[in-house]
């Protein structure tokens, strides 16, 4: 910079001193320490950093540090002050310094700070999604861009001066005839009485104590601990639930984390994580009315007759106490304590904690509430049972306004959120290796579909489809002593998209969409002023017309044919009605004669009797020209219209025999060709 400057100085003054600027910009911070501001002054010019800077040179031992001693500085900004509930009182800015000089990259995991007892203050390095390395002191992030700012003070001792998103809160006593310096966890919990905190921690103290546990809460080195309030010590037996194996799961060894430092949804295995019983702990953030809300999960991976396998939710209500030995969060209910039914769970749930705030089911409770007391009365009498509980912004669509006030309609969607099994992920997975899995539902001949997808070993994803929903389930396995229940991202039941969208977006139904590219036959299908009902093929449908006949399926697929192929689609599709399988049911018992937009679809609608000679099991089946063709999904509702479908296509051979010229007989439809091929030639069958 000094050879810069020279060099400069023989050009216009102007020039000069703009230039001096942009090299003065340009050299990083920290990499002279000769010739700069102390620390000192720096900090008494920044104005963003004017609360912080009061407070130190108020401090008689951080005023006199500036002028002797070499000091790492970690300044919270004014904004972090202003969103700082509580005032800084006696000596805490001391616990915003340390008494070594260090740069960003030479922290290492802990730092002593001088604060009296020199509590440590923890280091956490985090890649951000760009590639960058977040840097986080206990729960506040380094504002990189404003830190690492070197110099000397005026005894040449080297200062460095960090700059903060938030202040950093050490443990403080309440009590002045006896402070507390510097405790560990144990001595966190085992004094907590003394300490400035809102909360009671009495019950917990009391099985730690019982069960021989201070240990773990005292052993050396840097862990995180979880410790229930005395208000998550309810109904009555709870407490004796908290036995070892239970205390061991409130504690991650060898690692501190502190909350925003830590990702989401990253499993970390507890002392509770052996050959005889697994369980990890993660941190999870939840939706709720205002915003969202920070909770710690147990999932017990495996369990044994006294711990429940499935996951636990507790919601954090106080976060990132920093100990001597770790980090502590303060947590609304014990983990891995499995003692509330699937009813009572909901209610637990939907105003959790101390301020009876939402919850992250709020929705579906006040649902159930308002529009299915019957659905209540039996979820609370099974015995096991599976609920898949929409998060409160799936119940945020529009389309369910409309169906609001209907009584009948509201109760068949929460029933078609019960299965009466316990069907854990694992279960559906296991089911789901061969075939695509489903169950019946507690909505009358609705079932869920489910389907895992796995993008590497360790991240599967369930999906879950029901009434024409296909749902993402957000957070599987919150275990209940009846059941368990799956937190899903949308309602099922009620559409979201027109068919034109379910035909696009279901893998399922991907030959028939393709199909329908053709001529623009689909185009239609996203009219939301029209209504359909369409019985589309899957296309395990097409793949066996293809076995059966390989020539007449070709044809279907290639381009000179698309003509034929959209009337034999326009056989599928009533236009200006949807009717769902109920509906057709109570009119095509006997032959119904469907609109169809080419010409008349002639079926007849039958429900498969249960153990019956039936192989296709329970629901639907359809009989076209003598033909029985199974339902195989009815009643995929979307926004405008209803889908059905179905195992083989309405096609038969002559559809696609090409005689003479261009234009294949048969596809000359009219209503009374119908009766004309009551003699079927050749019928294309393919029944599961
Ligand atoms: C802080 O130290 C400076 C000298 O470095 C001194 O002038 C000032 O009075 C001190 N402030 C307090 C509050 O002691
Ligand atoms: C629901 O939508 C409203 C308005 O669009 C929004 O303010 C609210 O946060 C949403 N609620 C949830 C839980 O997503
Ligand atoms: C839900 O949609 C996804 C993505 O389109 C698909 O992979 C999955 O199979 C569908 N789930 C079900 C049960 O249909
Ligand atoms: C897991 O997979 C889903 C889609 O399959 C993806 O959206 C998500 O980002 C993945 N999560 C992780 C942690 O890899
Ligand atoms: C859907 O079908 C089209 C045409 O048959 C094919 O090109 C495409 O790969 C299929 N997509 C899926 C997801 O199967
Ligand atoms: C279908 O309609 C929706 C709105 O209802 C629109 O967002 C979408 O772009 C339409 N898709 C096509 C292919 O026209
Ligand atoms: C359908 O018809 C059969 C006789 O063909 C009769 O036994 C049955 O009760 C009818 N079902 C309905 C729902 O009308």
């Amino acid at each position: 910079m000094d050879v810069l400057a020279v060099r400069l100085s023989s050009r216009p003054l102007s020039i000069f001193v703009v230039s001096l600027l942009i090299a003065a910009a340009a050299i990083p911070q920290g990499t002279s320490a000769a010739h700069k501001k102390t620390v000192d002054q720096k900090l008494r010019e920044e104005s963003t950093l004017s609360t912080f800077s009061n407070l130190i040179h108020n401090n008689l031992i951080a005023n006199h540090t500036f002028e002797v001693r070499q000091a790492t500085i970690f300044a919270p900004t004014n904004d972090a002050f202003d969103r700082y509930p509580k005032d800084i009182e006696g000596n805490v800015v001391l616990y915003h310094m340390t008494n070594l000089a260090q740069t960003l990259d030479q922290l290492k995991d802990s730092l002593s700070s001088e604060l009296d007892g020199n509590p440590p203050l923890w280091v956490t390095r985090q890649k951000s999604p760009d590639g960058k390395e977040d840097i986080y002191i206990n729960n506040a992030k380094i504002i990189r861009d404003r830190s690492n700012y070197l110099a000397k003070n005026t005894h040449s001792k080297n200062q460095v001066l960090h700059v903060l998103d938030e202040v950093l809160e050490p443990v403080t006593s309440s009590v002045p005839d006896s402070p507390i310096y510097n405790p560990d966890a144990f001595l966190f919990l085992d004094k907590f009485e003394n300490l400035e905190l809102e909360h009671r921690l009495r019950s917990f103290r009391q099985r730690v104590q019982q069960n021989n546990k201070a240990d773990i809460f005292k052993a050396e080195g840097r862990h995180t601990f979880f410790i229930p309030v005395d208000e998550g010590f309810k109904p009555p037996p709870r407490p004796e639930k908290i036995d070892q194996k239970v205390i061991d799961g409130h504690v991650i060894p060898n690692r501190v984390l502190f909350t925003r430092a830590t990702p989401c949804d990253e499993d970390y295995e507890t002392l509770a994580f052996g050959d005889n019983l697994r369980v990890t702990i993660s941190f999870t953030v939840q939706p709720d009315g205002k915003g969202s809300k920070l909770y710690v999960k147990s999932n017990t991976i495996v369990g044994d007759p006294n711990h429940a396998t499935g996951v636990v939710l507790a919601e954090i209500v106080k976060a990132n106490i920093p100990v001597k030995n770790g980090v502590v969060h303060l947590i609304h209910r014990p983990l891995m304590v499995v003692d509330t039914t699937v009813k009572q769970f909901l209610e637990s749930i939907k105003g959790i904690g101390i301020e009876k705030e939402d919850g992250p089911l709020y929705r579906f409770y006040e649902m159930i509430v308002d529009h299915g007391s019957e659905f209540m009365t039996k979820i609370t009498k099974l015995k096991s049972l599976t609920l898949f509980a929409p998060s409160n912004s799936a119940w945020n669509n529009s389309n369910l306004n409309n169906l609001i006030h209907n009584k009948e309609k509201m109760m068949e969607i929460l029933n078609l959120h019960l299965v009466e099994q316990r069907l854990s992920l694992d279960d559906i997975k296991d089911n789901n290796m061969k075939q695509l899995f489903q169950v019946e539902t507690a909505a009358k001949r609705k079932n869920l579909y489910f389907n895992i997808l796995t993008s590497n070993e360790n991240n599967i994803t369930l999906t879950v489809e029901g009434g024409g929903v296909n749902a993402t389930v957000i957070q599987p396995n919150i275990a209940a002593t009846n059941g368990l229940v799956h937190i899903i991202d949308r309602v099922l039941g009620v559409p979201y998209t027109t068919v034109y969208q379910k035909l696009e977006t279901d893998p399922m139904l991907n030959k028939t969409f393709h199909l329908g590219q053709q001529e623009r036959f689909n185009e239609q299908l996203n009219d939301t002023r029209k209504r359909f009902t369409y019985f589309v093929p899957r296309d395990s449908a097409w793949e066996k017309a293809e076995i059966h006949s390989p020539s007449a399926h070709k044809k279907l697929f290639m381009k000179e044919f698309s003509y034929h192929v959209k009337q034999i689609l326009e056989r599928h599709l009533v236009v200006d009605h949807a009717y769902n399988m109920a509906d057709l049911m109570k009119i095509a018992n006997s032959t119904v004669v469907l609109p169809t937009v080419r010409d008349v679809l002639k079926i007849r609608v039958k429900e498969i009797e249960k153990n019956g000679a039936d192989t296709n099991g329970t629901g639907y089946y359809l009989e076209w020209q003598g033909e029985r063709i199974h339902v195989f999904r009815p009643d995929v509702e979307c926004t405008n219209g209803v889908i059905h479908v179905i195992d083989s296509a309405l096609l038969k051979e002559s559809d696609v025999i090409v005689t003479g010229g261009s234009m294949p007989s048969s596809l000359l439809l009219s209503p009374l060709s119908f009766l004309a091929q009551l003699v079927p030639l050749f019928i294309v069958k393919f029944l599961l």
